[in-house]
């Protein structure tokens, strides 16, 4: 069987830098309060007539490209992972390939919110173990700052989003000690509402009701935190050691771990309920904010390019987010 390696890694974030007190601006917040609860100092917004999803995606894409020595006509599948989409439909992934001039291959939109580069790298390990393709392209994309509720009324989540992408090539190898080791996906569709957003919605008469655009509608995201957060302290770890088990090995073992890029306080809780040193999780929250399908791969990137990762290194990646969903990857690098 053929194992899938990551040979590419990119991102993009747009040039505007948004601090929390630029925020305050903006809404009714504190660069104290935001610091305290989340600790983001800063994120990137997308400027208008510029970014689109699809085009950070491309800016991603192509470093991810190069990097692995590839060009667009080697890639046999997108993968494209966004709860932020350029359109309703179609998905994002066609005008990624488009943009491209990628082959009249499949483009596969991910709709696993923070959870989705996991669900992605998973799929596409999939297609690379059954030996279906060799090379594949997956992409976490995200703009947030154009749909949110910048009101009191959603300002616990306004303060949290960012902008940005981040894309990884994958290819087959015969080594079956290197690569994907194994991936582990999960959903509770219980808490679907928690975290959301509802409209435009196909199970109502007027999915564009204007009344549900205004500021507290339905059109923006609604988080009930506390209860995310309870659950993502739970969940993570247990799907790390679900990751490590299955492949015996131990949280001893890992040399990094990067986790999707939630809460600050989430990654601490992560980091400490697997008695990790500071040294071995990644967090570049400070820097983005949360950019959901966007911050595993960028957060890999930068590590992969801070020299964090090594040849042979035990990499583990875990998200959890909006469904709710949640996910890890184990990978020998
Ligand atoms: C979002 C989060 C930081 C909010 O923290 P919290 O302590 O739960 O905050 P609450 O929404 O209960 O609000 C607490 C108070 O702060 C106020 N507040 C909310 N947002 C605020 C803001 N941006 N600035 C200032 N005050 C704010 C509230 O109005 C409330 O005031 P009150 O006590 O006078 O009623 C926290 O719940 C969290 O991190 N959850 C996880 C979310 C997450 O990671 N989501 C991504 C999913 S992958």
């Amino acid at each position: 069987m053929k194992n899938s390696r990551i040979v590419g890694l990119g991102y993009y974030v747009p040039e505007d830098v948004v601090s929390n007190t630029d925020l305050t601006q903006r809404m009714n917040t504190t660069e104290e309060w935001i610091h305290t609860r989340t600790g983001i100092q800063e994120r990137r917004y997308y400027e208008v007539g510029k970014d689109t999803n699809y085009s950070m995606a491309v800016e991603a894409s192509k470093t991810a490209l190069e990097r692995a020595d590839l060009t667009p006509s080697d890639i046999d599948l997108i993968v494209y992972a966004t709860l932020s989409p350029d359109y309703y439909f179609p998905g994002s992934g066609v005008l990624l390939q488009r943009a491209l001039n990628f082959r009249n291959i499949a483009a596969l939109d991910i709709r696993a919110q923070c959870s989705g580069f996991i669900y992605g790298l998973s799929t596409a390990d999939q297609f690379i173990k059954t030996g279906m393709y060799k090379n594949i392209l997956v992409v976490g994309s995200e703009i947030h700052s154009s749909g949110l509720d910048y009101s009191d009324a959603g300002r616990h989540v306004a303060v949290i989003f960012g902008d940005g992408a981040g894309a990884a090539v994958l290819t087959a190898t015969d080594e079956s000690e290197k690569g994907v080791l194994s991936t582990h996906l999960h959903s509770d569709g219980k808490y679907a509402e928690e975290l959301a957003v509802l409209y435009p919605s196909s199970h109502v008469e007027n999915k564009f009701d204007p009344e549900e655009q205004k500021a507290g509608g339905k059109f923006y995201p609604i988080m009930n935190g506390s209860y995310v957060f309870k659950h993502a302290v739970t969940r993570m770890p247990e799907v790390i050691r679900e990751a490590l088990e299955a492949n015996d090995l131990t949280a001893e073992d890992l040399d990094i771990l990067i986790p999707h890029q939630a809460n600050g306080r989430i990654t601490e809780a992560v980091r400490r309920n697997l008695d990790l040193p500071e040294e071995k999780i990644v967090s570049n929250i400070q820097n983005y904010g949360n950019t959901t399908a966007a911050s595993i791969p960028i957060a890999l990137t930068e590590a992969w390019e801070q020299g964090r990762i090594q040849e042979d290194d035990l990499v583990c990646l875990v998200a959890f987010g909006s469904g709710f969903t949640w996910g890890s990857a184990l990978i020998r690098w």
